[in-house]
């Protein structure tokens, strides 16, 4: 009896995911050679404010300010804006994140990892099994069982990925994709990076043309940003990527967020 029921609740669910699949790959050709402003109302004219943008508290608060100029000001504080607090944040990004939130009048949600699950691997691997064993277990309880959590019934998120961010892993980077990683059974998850071909350069144009603030660690040399023990400084000359989980390889440097089989 239940090889019969499995397939008939699986057949439609498939059939949604291809729906979906063939969808986001026609809005991605569709937004080929496009801004970010336009990605960004693209899918929200789509899918509405119940789109989550994720903000990590570094330059992709460019997204933020892209969400809030076309949904409007005044319905900023409808606009749902995501950050993963692993716990393990900068004091340094807390605040800006608190600085962001009040800039724009969000309501920002600080998404924390599950206390049990956190506490357990601390307890059996101490504070800094990534230096030891690599960042994916930690990763794993601190970002990406706490973003399926935030994202468990939205139709669509959004990211500040950029394809310049790594030449090993994202220079395919799509405007907008199917989310496989984290659609749920009968749930598409739609995902749009709208920055995907802008260069941190043009950015830094936009941030700073638009006196937009910005992570006060940036001006200590930090480009990409992620948690305190797995971020540092570049020299100059050295990719941004070098900064993050220094003591792995290079083609290892994704956390599960955007890279499913690192999960
Ligand atoms: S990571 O996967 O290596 O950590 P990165 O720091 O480059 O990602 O950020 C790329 C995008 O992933 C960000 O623009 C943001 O959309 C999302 N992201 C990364 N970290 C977080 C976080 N802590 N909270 C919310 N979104 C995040
Ligand atoms: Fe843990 Fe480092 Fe991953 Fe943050 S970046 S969740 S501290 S392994």
């Amino acid at each position: 009896m239940s090889e019969p029921e499995t397939q008939t609740d699986t057949a439609p669910a498939a059939d949604a995911l291809a729906a979906a699949d063939d969808e986001a790959r026609a809005l991605d050709k569709a937004l080929q050679g496009r801004q970010p402003f336009h990605v960004v109302e693209a899918a929200f004219e789509r899918f509405g404010p119940s789109l989550v943008v994720s903000f990590s508290g570094a330059e992709d608060v460019l997204v933020v300010d892209l969400a809030v100029q076309v949904l409007g000001a005044r319905a900023a504080s409808e606009l749902r804006v995501l950050t993963l607090d692993t716990g393990r944040l900068h004091p340094e990004t807390l605040r800006y994140l608190e600085e962001v939130r009040q800039h724009y009048g969000i309501a920002l949600q600080v998404q924390m990892p599950d206390g049990a699950a956190t506490q357990a691997l601390v307890q059996r691997k101490g504070l800094f099994s990534f230096y030891v064993d690599g960042h994916k277990e930690c990763c794993s309880v601190r970002k990406v069982a706490p973003l399926r959590r935030a994202l468990a019934g939205a139709p669509a998120w959004m990211t500040g990925q950029r394809r310049d961010q790594s030449p090993d892993t994202r220079a395919a980077v799509p405007f907008c994709e199917l989310d496989r990683a984290f659609s749920g059974p009968q749930q598409p998850l739609f995902k749009f990076n709208p920055l995907a071909n802008w260069k941190s350069a043009e950015v830094w144009r936009y941030l700073r043309g638009a006196g937009i603030p910005t992570n006060p660690l940036h001006q200590r040399g930090f480009i990409s940003i992620g948690c305190e023990p797995c971020t540092r400084a570049v020299g100059p000359g050295e990719h941004e990527r070098a900064g993050r989980w220094w003591w792995e390889e290079a083609t290892q440097k994704e956390c599960g967020l955007h890279r499913p089989d690192d999960a």
